[in-house]
């Protein structure tokens, strides 16, 4: 058996979907902390393209963008040789679960969920019923691997709960089957904010391309999205700035940027103009991100490299829903497989 599922370490499980550009709002919100958990847990990441089909994508663009993100993901430091990394569609326990899970989701807990609300009013052409079952298979791929912690945004809460829920109603309508996961949602960035519709969560596929921060977003584009963003009419920092829309998100950006506490970022910038602080920002994204694209251009120049990563984190995936699956199928009355 493979050295990382010998491993008994607790399972810290997480995903993003393969839609628009990996932003910093998804950075911030989930990543990094995948990145500096990774240690003390098994970390299972996943690009979900299952659940971006609920959203009609271009069969070319979706293919790329599994790829750039995964080497993303890599980029920004999760370590492959410890955790298990893949493609949600390479691992077929995923839609088999799901199908299970959706037999034990109602419908009133389905109408209550915000994003499917917010999604089917931006795209009112094509409200699916994938769409709307998202999240049960949100909860199989958490419910899968045995899950103890899911780092997140703030945005995913709601999600997490009904995960909680459906395992519950699943364990106690049987017996003991899947762990109960905790959700992680970081005190600080949980929830970044656009930065032309400061009322709006940055979401990689804005069609505005200056309301978000593109992981790939090179130098100039960086210093000229911030320069953009927008503020109030202040022109300086001061104490109260951190509760202000605008100029609040892009305190809070430059605090976690810079591994400090909102409240520092404010003594060192107070009385400070707005612009001289844009500057500053703009130089810590710079000097965060030019690594990071250096490291993301090597990874996708070595496709051979890419697709060994995600093989062997598919397979080793495979092998760990496999046992959860059997055990699902046994309990709710499936013949086993060459019994009769
Ligand atoms: P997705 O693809 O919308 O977002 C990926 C992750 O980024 C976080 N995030 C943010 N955090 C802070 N500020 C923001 N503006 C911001 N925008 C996004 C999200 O909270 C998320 O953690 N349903 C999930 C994907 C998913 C998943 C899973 C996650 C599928 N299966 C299992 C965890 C476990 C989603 O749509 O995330």
């Amino acid at each position: 058996m493979n050295e990382v599922l010998k491993d008994k370490k607790p399972i810290l499980l997480s995903g993003i979907q393969p839609s628009g550009h990996l932003a910093l709002g998804n950075y911030v919100g989930a990543m990094r902390n995948w990145v500096q958990m990774q240690h003390d847990y098994l970390g299972i990441f996943m690009v979900v393209d299952m659940h971006a089909i609920t959203v009609r994508q271009k069969p070319a663009d979706l293919r790329n963008r599994c790829l750039s993100f995964a080497a993303q993901y890599l980029a920004a430091g999760v370590n492959p040789d410890d955790n298990v990394i893949f493609i949600q569609s390479h691992v077929p326990q995923h839609a088999e679960l799901a199908w299970v899970l959706n037999c034990y989701t109602y419908l009133g807990e389905l109408n209550r969920m915000t994003q499917f609300k917010d999604k089917s009013k931006r795209h009112d052409d094509n409200i699916n019923a994938g769409l709307y079952s998202y999240p049960a298979l949100m909860a199989a791929d958490i419910l899968l691997y045995q899950t103890d912690l899911v780092p997140v945004g703030a945005d995913q809460k709601q999600h997490l709960e009904l995960t909680r829920d459906i395992a519950n109603r699943f364990n106690n309508t049987y017996s003991p089957t899947f762990k109960v996961p905790e959700p992680f949602i970081p005190k600080a960035g949980a929830r970044i904010m656009s930065l032309q519709d400061i009322d709006k969560k940055m979401s990689k596929s804005d069609k505005n391309e200056n309301n978000y921060i593109s992981l790939l977003d090179p130098p100039d584009v960086l210093r000229r999205k911030i320069k953009r963003a927008v503020t109030d009419s202040a022109r300086e920092i001061t104490a109260e700035s951190l509760t202000q829309p605008g100029i609040g998100n892009l305190l809070s950006i430059f605090a976690v940027l810079n591994e400090l506490q909102p409240t520092e970022v404010v003594s060192r910038f107070e009385g400070q103009q707005y612009s001289g602080f844009k500057g500053e920002l703009a130089d810590s994204l710079v000097a965060f991100l030019e690594p990071f694209q250096d490291r993301y251009d090597k990874i996708m120049g070595d496709k051979s490299y890419l697709t060994s990563v995600l093989d062997e984190g598919a397979k080793r995936a495979r092998y760990m829903a496999s046992k959860t699956m059997s055990k699902v199928y046994r309990k709710i009355g499936f013949v086993p497989v060459g019994r009769s």
